[in-house]
């Protein structure tokens, strides 16, 4: 978010909380009203929101789940492949490959949805239980292409 953006979002959230009220009702029209101009929640809006309406961050991000057409900016989750050396004689190369394949982006690349992101490093220090990948702050061993995939596809954010 830029920062013509985020002063456009401050506007938007002191408009509803001044004039309107700091009620959930309020809340939840401010809410709708950020989505129809950015298209969705920034994940900036939640706290800004929380603080402005004097609620808990958890009450605004419920709010966006229940209301059908709300909708969060999704997180990218970074996904951190091994390729050091006790890796690489597991075929790490190949499965970073298929990983790349499977995303349609290379190493050092984000989706174009920006849901993930793909890294490479030289050793996750767990080379004997490899191939191994961090998934955010998750740490995969014994990994799989199919077991990574089934990890990707549980994520909902
Ligand atoms: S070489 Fe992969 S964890 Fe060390």
């Amino acid at each position: 978010m830029n920062s013509e953006e985020s002063l456009y979002l401050d506007k938007i959230i002191a408009y509803y909380k001044s004039d309107v009220g700091t009620d959930q009702i309020s809340l939840l029209e401010c809410l709708k009203s950020i989505q129809v101009e950015f298209k969705q929640i920034p994940n900036e809006a939640i706290e800004r929101c929380a603080i402005a309406f004097n609620t808990q961050i958890a009450v605004v991000k419920a709010l966006i789940q229940r209301t059908a057409q709300l909708k969060q900016e999704s997180k990218t989750h970074v996904i951190t492949m091994c390729n050091g050396e006790r890796c690489q004689a597991r075929q790490a190369y190949r499965f970073i490959a298929s990983i790349e394949e499977y995303l349609k982006i290379k190493v050092g690349q984000t989706t174009p949805d920006k849901r993930f992101e793909l890294r490479t490093q030289h050793c996750l220090h767990r080379c004997a239980m490899g191939k191994n990948v961090n998934l955010d702050d998750q740490e995969l061993t014994e990994m799989t292409y199919e077991k990574l995939i089934a990890e990707l596809q549980k994520i909902n954010t």
